[in-house]
């Protein structure tokens, strides 16, 4: 959830640590902080709040090294205040973490006993105390360093990252990792009299270094990283648990800076929202082509799944790509699917059986990472993964990863389209008529060719929507069949960016409690599927008739069907509004997109509830990309 930094450079650091805090800013933002040594010292500087706070004061009094560590936080133990921000500091060791220390509590008893006096309530500051204590029974040389890394390691329970410096050995960085991501990065660079200098970055997601290095790699779990910046020549040495050397194996650096930048809009999430027409066709094209290479390990995978039973898990918005898919799996390869959240997948003792397959945007999430690992020792394990390099993606037997790129917004956008997408290519792999599955295919890049277009020729309508939704407090939102699951993501998203209470509903489950809550003050938007046509059109008559307001999201088809069936009815339920002045959002408004399909529709359902709910967080004016107490990872149980 927190975002950790640690650069080793030859000169001046500071502007680039807090670039990179910047770009990882997105995973948590209740404070922030930074560590440098000077004279044998450990100097912090810690701000509450965004970044900004942190970057003003430095402005004020800047602080200056070649090396330096930071922090962004997302509070798990302890609040938003300055001594629970990181860096956490014990007399000669300074810590950032990013993660949970499980068995926080007891050290903390057994340091306080050793006379470590605690200035936070956070897990973290066991680590540095720790770190301390086993130093300070050492010789305090570069090998105790290491060994009082090992020691300590040994000691923490939980899914950690921690970068670590010792105020006696300013130009040395250690950092190590178990269940949690870190990356390291070099940049290869000469002094002017030809001598070796390189960079060494380190952190939790390598965006935050990638514009400055040409190689990297990412830390296997229970690995030791140890920096060291000689006057000669510089040094980085990977140990295994045992302090045995590891080969370092750096790749070429391939990722692009165009994800770290917003270009010329206003916010990430909606950049990602535009990005939505290609990564869906890069997806597309990358899914297909894995499912020809792969074809004989994926029917393998599938063939145990009909026999028994395929179940998909997550959380959040990949939950709700789930929903989507369970539906077409089991409509058209006719293979018994369940859906289930993550969290609850973990504690409910279920009978295990079939094949299972994990999604995940980032493949960090705790409670993902933790049901995958429950089966995968029984069972054939399927991770759908945005981030290729992450834990799930490594965990996993087969892995497919969507082409979205990094996904910066806190809210779920071109991830969710993009996981559709493997979803529907999968299941199109296990239809057996060739009909069906060309007409998939079809829809699927009829779909990424024409949201552009409706991106561009749809914002103003939208926009307008949504000046009149930002005066609600509380929405409902209604879908039927793989438009219900639509409708879950529409109330997540409304949630999430706007803070409006909403929830979504299967529409036919509206007169079995909610429909009491009907009413001029509750707007209800409906995501209609032409399979459903009729059946919805009535959740929308029973609103209507109950005074709610409705805001119906169809195809151009559906439009045409509905002015023949309920004639000239929209322009007279309009005309009878009740309360023109006070409120200026009719009685019934329709959001209309292009006729693709039961595949395609989606695609576009899926934009309108994301600008919808976008454009309405700006009318309330809500920090889009951060919203809240969210963060873009949630490593924690
Ligand atoms: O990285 P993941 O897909 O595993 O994340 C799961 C949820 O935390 C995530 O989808 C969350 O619900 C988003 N903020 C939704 O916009």
């Amino acid at each position: 959830m927190c975002g950790i930094v640690g650069f080793v450079t030859h000169k001046s650091v500071m502007k680039k640590l807090m670039m990179g805090l910047q770009t990882l800013e997105y995973r948590g933002y209740d404070s922030a902080g930074v560590a440098i040594m000077q004279n044998n010292q450990i100097i912090t500087r810690k701000a509450v709040g965004k970044l900004v706070n942190l970057a003003n004061s430095l402005q004020l009094a800047p602080l200056d090294s070649n090396i330096a560590i930071g922090h962004t936080r997302w509070a798990t133990h302890g609040g938003a205040t300055e001594n629970n921000a990181h860096p956490h500091v014990s007399s000669s060791v300074v810590v950032v973490h990013n993660g949970i220390i499980e068995n926080f509590a007891c050290l903390r008893d057994e340091l306080e006993e050793q006379g470590f006096k605690f200035k936070s309530q956070t897990d973290t500051e066991v680590i540095s105390h720790l770190i301390q204590f086993y130093y300070d029974q050492s010789q305090k040389t570069c090998s105790d360093r290491l060994k009082s890394l090992q020691q300590s390691f040994n000691r923490l329970k939980g899914a950690f990252a921690v970068v670590v410096c010792f105020s006696d050995a300013p130009t040395e960085m250690f950092a190590f990792a178990r269940g949690s991501p870190l990356s390291f990065g070099v940049r290869n660079t000469q002094s002017q009299d030809q001598k070796v200098q390189n960079e060494y970055y380190i952190a939790s997601d390598p965006l935050a270094f990638s514009q400055w290095v040409e190689q990297m790699c990412h830390l296997s779990d229970n690995q030791i990283l140890h920096i060291c910046q000689g006057p000669d020549t510089d040094s980085y040495d990977l140990y295994d648990m045992s302090l045995s050397k590891i080969q370092v194996k750096l790749e070429q650096n391939s990722l692009s800076d165009q994800f770290v930048n917003k270009g010329s809009f206003a916010h990430f999430m909606l950049k990602e929202i535009n990005e939505q027409p290609r990564a869906i066709l890069d997806t597309l094209a990358h899914v297909m082509s894995l499912i020809d290479q792969r074809k004989e390990s994926l029917d393998q995978y599938f063939n145990k799944a009909r026999e028994t039973q395929l179940n998909l898990i997550a959380c959040g918005t990949s939950y709700h790509a789930c929903l989507v898919a369970k539906y077409f799996f089991e409509k058209y390869a006719r293979i018994s699917t369940t859906a289930e959240l993550a969290s609850e997948f973990l504690y409910r003792s279920p009978v295990l059986k079939g094949n299972y397959c994990f999604v995940s945007q980032s493949g960090e999430t705790r409670d993902t990472i933790a049901a995958h690992d429950m089966v995968s020792n029984q069972y054939q394990t399927m991770a759908i993964v945005n981030v290729p390099t992450s834990q799930l993606a490594r965990k996993a037997n087969i892995v497919l990863t969507t082409q979205a790129g990094p996904e910066i917004g806190v809210a779920s956008t071109k991830a969710f389209t993009s996981q559709l997408v493997v979803y529907l290519a999968l299941c199109m792999s296990q239809i057996s008529d060739v009909q069906t599955k060309n007409s998939f295919k079809q829809q699927l890049t009829i779909a990424a060719t024409t949201l552009g277009e409706y991106l561009q020729f749809h914002t103003t309508e939208i926009q307008q929507l949504a000046q009149h939704l930002s005066k609600y407090k509380s929405m409902t939102y209604l879908g039927r069949g793989a438009s219900f699951p639509i409708a879950l993501e529409g109330a997540l998203k409304l949630k999430e960016i706007c803070y409006i209470h909403a929830e979504g509903y299967a529409a036919g489950e509206l007169k079995h409690g909610p429909i009491a809550l009907i009413d001029e003050q509750m707007p209800v938007v409906v995501f209609v599927s032409e399979e459903n046509l009729e059946k919805i059109m009535s959740n929308v008559q029973e609103v209507l008739a109950r005074n709610g307001k409705c805001i119906v999201v169809l195809n151009q088809a559906c439009r045409e069907l509905f002015d023949e069936s309920y004639s000239s009815k929209a322009s007279r339920i309009n005309s009878q509004m009740e309360s023109p002045i006070l409120d200026q959002l009719q009685k019934l408004s329709f959001l209309v997109t292009p006729k693709v399909g039961e595949v395609g529709d989606l695609f576009f359902q899926s934009v309108v509830l994301q600008m919808l709910a976008y454009y309405t967080a700006l009318e309330l004016g809500v920090d889009v990309d951060q919203p809240r107490n969210l963060a873009k990872c949630v490593t924690v149980e």
